[in-house]
Formats: C-alpha cells, sequence, structure tokens
C-alpha cells in the first residue's frame, strides 16, 4: 500500500531560491533565538532581521554583528526595513502574540492572526520564492492562514509544528529509561499544542518497539505511567513560561534544525504541520504535523503514518480542535 506521498513528480524542475539568506520576521525573545541558532551553528552566512519595533530590531541586529565576528556568519543585513529581507531562501515568522501562563496557544490565535495580515503578504512580496517557516503561534493554524492569504505552494509554507514536542517526547522517554535520547526514536503528531498526539507505535529504543513490551504503553490502563511523558510533553512549555514568561531557545533551535535539513537537501523526516487532508479520514484543509519529507525546496512529500486505532482517534479529535479555531478566524 501507499506510504509515501510526493509533492512533485519532477524535483530538479523546481525553482529553487538562490543563496542561504535567512530573514527572521519579529524579534522577540523567540525570533531571536531562531537567529541566535542559526548564526551559533553557521547554517546562513546571511540573515536578516525585520520588526515593526524598529528600535529593537535594530538593537537586536548590532549585538548579534558585535558577537557574529566570532562565529562565520559574515552578514547581518541592516533590520528595520522589510526590504532588507529581500531575496530570501527561507522567511521565518516569529511574529505573533506571546501566551500567558494561563493561556493555551490557541488562545492567541486571533490576535497572532492579526499579525501574520500584516507581515507575511509584505515579506512574500519581496522574496517570492521563499519557503515561509511559521513559528508564531498557534503555530498550525497560523500557518492555514499565511496559507489562505497567500496561496503559496504546499511545500514552502508550513511549520516547525510537533518538531519540538517531538524532542521533548524522545527526551523524557531517555530521561525515564536513563539512556540518550539520541537512541530513542518515536514521534508526537497533530497540534503543536494540548490537543498534540503521543504515536507511541512509532516509539523504538535501540530499534525495540516499545509497544512490543508493553502492549497499552501509554493509555490510561498502563499501569507503568507512561502517559504521563506525554503529559510532561504537553505542559513544558508552560513549565518554563511560568519561570521565565516565554519560551525561546528550544524553538530557536529547532527552527534552525529545519533550515539546516532544507539547506542540506537532507530528505531527513521530520513532524511539521501541513495540511493533513486525506490522511487518517481527515476531509478539512486543516494543518497539524506529519512526518514531513525535508529537502531543498521545503516539504517535498509526507509519510503517511501508520497508527493504532487510539492514535487515529487522537489525532482526528486534534485536527476538529484545530478546524474549530480555524473557522473562528475572519479573514
Ligand atoms: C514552545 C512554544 C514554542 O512549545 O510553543 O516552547
Amino acid at each position: 500500500r501507499t506510504f509515501l506521498k510526493c509533492f512533485y513528480k519532477n524535483l530538479e524542475r523546481q525553482d529553487v531560491q538562490a543563496g542561504n539568506k535567512v530573514s527572521i520576521i519579529g524579534t522577540g525573545m523567540a525570533g531571536i533565538a531562531c537567529a541566535m541558532a542559526l548564526v551559533s551553528r553557521g547554517i546562513s552566512s546571511n540573515i536578516a532581521l525585520h520588526d515593526i519595533n524598529q528600535e529593537l530590531c535594530e538593537a537586536e541586529r548590532l549585538d548579534l554583528l558585535h558577537g557574529a565576528m566570532f562565529t562565520s556568519t559574515s552578514k547581518i543585513n541592516k533590520c528595520t526595513t522589510v526590504e532588507s529581507t529581500k531575496n530570501s531562501r527561507v522567511i521565518i515568522i516569529s511574529a505573533g502574540a506571546r501566551t500567558t501562563g494561563k493561556q493555551s496557544r490557541l488562545d492567541v490565535a486571533h490576535e497572532s492572526a492579526d499579525i501574520i495580515k500584516q507581515v507575511v503578504p509584505e515579506a512574500l512580496k519581496y522574496s517570492p520564492k521563499a519557503v515561509f517557516i511559521i513559528a508564531s503561534n498557534p503555530v498550525d493554524v497560523m500557518t492555514w492562514y499565511t496559507r489562505e492569504l497567500t496561496n503559496l505552494p504546499i511545500e514552502r509554507c508550513f511549520s516547525s509544528g510537533c518538531h519540538l514536542d517531538t524532542a521533548r517526547f524522545r527526551m523524557y522517554i531517555a530521561k525515564q529509561l536513563k539512556l540518550s535520547a539520541h537512541s530513542v526514536d518515536g514521534y508526537v503528531l497533530g497540534e503543536h499544542g494540548d490537543s498534540s498526539v503521543p504515536i507511541w507505535s512509532s516509539v523504538t529504543v535501540g530499534g525495540v518497539p516499545l509497544i512490543d513490551i508493553k502492549a497499552n504503553i501509554g493509555s490510561d490502563e498502563d499501569s507503568m505511567r507512561w502517559s504521563d511523558v506525554h503529559q510532561n510533553v504537553v505542559t513544558a512549555a508552560k513549565q518554563v513560561i511560568s519561570g521565565k514568561g516565554y519560551t525561546n531557545w528550544a524553538l530557536g533551535f529547532t527552527i534552525a534544525d529545519i533550515v539546516s535539513a532544507i539547506f542540506e537537501d537532507s530528505k531527513r523526516i521530520l513532524p511539521l504541520s501541513t495540511n493533513a487532508r486525506g490522511i487518517c479520514g481527515i476531509q478539512d484543509d486543516v494543518f497539524l504535523s506529519l512526518p514531513c519529507i525535508v529537502n531543498k525546496c521545503g516539504i517535498c512529500g509526507i509519510v503517511y503514518p501508520n497508527l493504532t486505532e487510539w492514535e487515529s482517534d487522537k489525532l482526528r479529535n486534534s485536527a476538529a480542535t484545530l478546524l474549530k479555531v480555524q473557522q473562528s478566524i475572519n479573514q
């Protein structure tokens, strides 16, 4: 049966923006963490920053510029104007509303949508061939909204989705087993948020599927309480927010990892937010995380997840939750 869906018939014909310029729109804590991760990992040698708060943006630019001489990043463009983002290969949208401790990511959808509406079409004018990675919460809904506003091709409009939740998931499983997170495989799919779905059937440790050892892993009947691991993933951001008011470093590294996967034309499979119509009985254009194949054009395909009934139900539930919020946004 089909297990891969490819977006292109002929990959070589895709028109990719030359260079490795990355622009970050929104230089709050999240945006600047993306810049920091990109600069420190040497992923792009040409970075532009843009924010409606010109004074803040200029200060962040200077601060990065002063440090960049210790890195391989040669160019930090003059910021504050959207023109400085011209001809970007990748644009990271990190302008949006911040959630407070009591709010869920979905609670700030309308506030973020207003900002997305202002910044995305303008950025696209200057970089018509760019890959847009949406990092503004709620990321799934904002990616759907960006697509509605711009009609960008599906491969060039996606979000970091559950790539971060997946990293947290692997980390907590590894902690439980006292092993390295690098030796734990497995995905979190669905919403980057409270309705995310831990795909327990995908978890392998040293090549051994955990579900073979414990059939009811992650369910309410599981006496070992593996469900707590997913609960930790869901509350991870809240825990950080209660201490410092926002999360940023982990997101920054997550975004930098996606950009490197694009620049390396890696074909790595990452859980990113894309249109899930047709997957697991989802019938609407709703954006959530699925295992996506990343190449030089952005997302070039999806792996159809092979889910248990419990996981499919949860994924459809996540889709329904997101659809409701999508529908509440005035276009
Ligand atoms: C987090 C934010 C990025 O999970 O949603 O840290």
